[in-house]
């Protein structure tokens, strides 16, 4: 490799050099490793066997040009994409085709993700929709003169339209909670009032149920930096996945722990835990449980009312109070979700 070509070296990038002849001059090392060798001295043709790009290389030692093309890849785990520029460079011994290669696995991934949240929530605005729009037209043909059954499709239809609302209203707050995600709350939050206050408003359900609330809080008060109507988020969709998923008889734990070093946040912290005495969540869920709509039993989790979208919601605003979320399962004995949150505002310079 001439000095010239010998730059390559420093870049970041792959790049590859191929000859008038067709010859590889030279590839800098993240090119071997897309390549998966040193192809230095090969025919263009041998190493890179993709037929888009092999045009491309083709017509750029014929005129000396500039193209581009794309190029698949895999680094071992995952497939790549990359965009592949092809230029014609006229160097003092001949011409030389640049190939310089630019990593776009990032960007298709951002558009699968936007295209698969796009097609996740047409789907759960679909059946419910579609349910209204069937009632709509029995109540304007075969019960048209049914008073009972109008009353009775209209309670149907006030449930879907209330699932569509509930369902609109989470992507809102999913949304508002993403875009604050790196403003930190500064007011102070009393968890104890807050944790009794939520627990109010929950203690119909817990009653309907047969299901007893077991608080285990510190006598001294406990404060941390948060938004209050956040941390009601939090709390609220915790206990209720508890109610909804967990238990079907005995207590839910809710143990609110006193202030102390947090060896996670490397800073002090409490921890908030909702503890269940249901069937337990399986291992390989465990980690999926905050995506967006993802749900371990999805028929049974809409027939319940969930979205799926309550722990990605409750994920974002913990990430926002720069906590943590841990979640631990035994089958058949329950689960106990964990919220470690900071106490302070030491150590989070952003
Ligand atoms: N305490 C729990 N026990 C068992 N499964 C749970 C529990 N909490 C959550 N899950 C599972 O995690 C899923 C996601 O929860 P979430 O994001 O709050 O959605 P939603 O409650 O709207 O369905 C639920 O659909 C349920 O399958
Ligand atoms: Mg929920």
């Amino acid at each position: 490799m001439s000095d010239t070509r010998a730059l390559i070296v420093g870049l970041p990038n792959p790049v590859l050099l191929v000859g008038a002849q067709g010859r590889i001059q030279g590839l800098n090392g993240p090119a071997k490793r897309l390549i998966g060798t040193d192809a230095t001295g090969w025919h263009y043709i041998t190493a890179l066997r993709q037929p888009a790009l092999l045009d491309a290389v083709e017509e750029t030692l014929k005129d000396g040009g500039h193209r581009h093309a794309s190029y698949l890849g895999n680094d071992g785990a995952r497939d790549t994409t990359w965009n592949v520029s092809v230029r014609g460079v006229a160097l003092s011994d001949g011409l030389t085709v640049v190939l310089s290669f630019q990593d776009m696995t990032a960007v298709e991934e951002a558009g699968e993700m936007r295209r698969d949240f796009v097609a996740n929530v047409s789907h759960e605005l679909r059946t419910p929709l579609t349910s209204l729009m069937g009632f709509i037209e029995t109540l304007r043909g075969p019960a048209k003169n049914d008073t009972a059954a109008q009353d009775r499709f209209l309670g149907i239809m006030e449930q879907e339209a209330g699932r569509m609302y509930s369902l609109v209203e989470a992507l809102l707050q999913l949304s508002r909670v993403e875009g604050q995600e790196r403003i930190r709350p500064t007011t102070k939050v009393g968890l104890q009032t807050l944790v009794l206050e939520v627990l109010n408003t929950l203690q119909s359900t817990a009653d309907a149920k047969g299901l007893r609330f077991d608080t285990q809080m510190p006598d001294d008060t406990v404060e941390v930096l948060g938004d209050r109507d956040q941390l009601w988020q939090v709390i609220s969709n915790l206990v209720e996945n508890a109610l909804k998923y967990g238990a079907t008889s005995g207590d839910i734990t809710i143990r609110l722990s006193s202030p102390d070093y947090e060896p996670t946040l490397l800073q002090s912290g409490v921890r908030l835990c909702v503890i269940d005495r249901g069937e337990g969540i399986p291992a390989h869920h465990i980690t999926r449980l905050t995506e967006r709509f993802y749900r371990v039993d999805s028929h049974r989790g809409r027939e319940v009312g969930g979205t799926g979208l309550g722990l990605a919601i409750v994920k974002h605003i913990i990430n926002r109070h720069r906590g943590r979320l841990r979640i631990a399962s035994t089958m058949g004995q329950g689960a106990e979700f964990t919220v470690i949150l900071p106490i302070g505002a030491e150590g989070n310079s952003e």
